[in-house]
């Protein structure tokens, strides 16, 4: 049992398993408030990787419908009960005490790794097996809302933004391995036949040592192991190492973004590489768009970073959906993210810019200046928007894309054909 230091969480916390943190960490930002459900993320991932005999329910990207919907069903909510059964009411942040290592405040409640040790059941984690029938529907109540009759203002975050409470309300959320810093799945396999590369902190399933054993499905908390009834082993997202290698010539051979990542037509999804220091944290880097939204301005938040095993799947909270859903979702900076979303900064604006601006990974950003569009107040306050530029750099410090905040209009040739079909 290892003592390590969950960021995310703000303290030191037990981590059944002893690894060296990688270089780089393959991290993504998805924004909510623009995930429109179309699936096509899902689509790309299924007919790259999991489209042969005995994968058929398999779908390492989802798109889910919440509040109800999960693959497999009520994954989440299971995992929350199982803990909160086991330590009653003890899952509480105490955001008071934020500090630069700890940018949510202290969890003081037990993660799926304390939990076990808690219960006294022999396992590295909680969990559970989904029965067959919890894997059957990718998004099993589609579209479906529910209605909320809150107190007035109950969902108003008191010091910044006030929104409109709506009486429905659902949103889409998007997921895949969050290729965790603490990952449970590394740690349950009996064979150890999961690892967590050093190079860009991917998790695998390696085929020849994987027995089928489902520790790994079982303690995953996001239950992103998925098993092969077929070939009885079983197999996981793997974050299109080749793209993020940079072994696809479709891109000259440099890092490129996954297939869900690279075929999101919503342009909700920034994907990219945080370097991190030998203890794990991230390496201080404001030019990269990831370190920035994750830690300069905070408005992209991990998804519940209270199990504990540090995801790197972050998450721009949806604006309309009521706050104590979202809080438990996502931590205690849900208020301040959607406000800052509501509201956002001229380097947000920017680098809002460069989701989807390129299938190649773009590691780092700059800004300049450009001219005033317009001023308006939001909530009480200023605000300007201006038409910057905004330029994406690779890995090598390559330039990879320009864009302006304002998009370019072109006017078609009058002698052009109607239409060209
Ligand atoms: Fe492992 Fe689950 Fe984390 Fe992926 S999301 S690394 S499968 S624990
Ligand atoms: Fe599938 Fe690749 Fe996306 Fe993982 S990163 S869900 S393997 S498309
Ligand atoms: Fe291990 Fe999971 Fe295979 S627990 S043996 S990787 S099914």
């Amino acid at each position: 049992m290892a003592t390590v230091y969950n960021w995310q969480l703000g303290r030191n916390m037990s981590y059944p398993y002893n690894a060296a943190f990688p270089q780089w960490q393959f991290a993504f930002v998805f924004n909510l408030n623009r995930c429109l459900g179309c699936q096509t993320c899902t689509m790309a991932c299924k007919s790259t990787w999991t489209f042969a005999r005995g994968q058929e329910q398999m779908w390492w990207n989802n798109v889910e419908t919440k509040p109800y919907g999960g693959f497999p069903q009520h994954w989440d909510t299971k995992i929350l009960k199982i803990i909160e059964d086991i330590a009653p009411g003890s899952a509480v942040w105490n955001p008071a005490l934020a500090a630069p290592n700890a940018p949510y405040g202290v969890f003081n409640g037990y993660t799926i790794f304390e939990a076990a040790a808690r219960a006294g059941i022999n396992e590295q984690a909680v969990g559970y097996l989904p029965p067959d029938k919890e894997w059957r529907f990718p998004n099993i109540y589609e579209d479906a809302a529910t209605g909320y009759a809150g107190k007035p203002g109950e969902f108003s975050n008191p010091t910044g933004t006030t929104l409109p409470t709506h009486s429905q309300w659902f949103f889409y959320l998007p997921r895949l391995c969050n290729h965790c810093q603490y990952p449970a799945c590394v740690a349950a396999c009996p064979r150890k036949a999961i690892y967590k590369r050093p190079e860009d902190g991917i998790v695998l399933i390696d085929q020849s040592r994987c027995r089928g054993y489902r520790k790994c499905i079982e303690q995953c908390p996001y239950k992103k192991p998925m098993y092969n009834p077929y070939t009885r082993i079983s197999e996981k997202c793997i974050a299109c190492y080749p793209r993020v290698e940079g072994k696809d010539p479709l891109t000259g051979n440099v890092p490129t973004e996954t297939r869900c990542m690279s075929s999101c037509p919503g342009k909700i999804r920034y994907q990219s590489l945080a370097q991190l220091n030998a203890d794990g944290t991230w390496l201080n880097n404001p030019a990269s768009p990831l370190y920035y939204m994750v830690h300069v301005e905070k408005v992209a938040l991990p998804l519940y970073p209270q199990f504990g095993t540090q995801p790197n799947g972050y998450y721009i909270p949806p604006r309309w959906v009521p706050r104590p859903y979202l809080l438990q979702m996502f931590g205690p900076e849900v208020d301040s993210a959607i406000a800052k979303y509501m509201a956002p900064s001229r380097e947000l604006v920017a680098i809002l810019q460069l989701f989807r601006a390129s299938q190649k990974i773009i590691f780092t950003y700059k800004r300049i200046d450009g001219p005033l569009l317009y001023s308006t107040t939001i909530n009480g306050q200023p605000w300007s928007l201006y038409n910057d530029t905004v330029i994406g750099y690779g890995k090598d410090g390559a330039e990879i894309v320009r864009v302006t905040v304002e998009e370019p209009v072109h006017t078609r040739d009058a002698n052009y054909y109607y239409n060209s079909i």
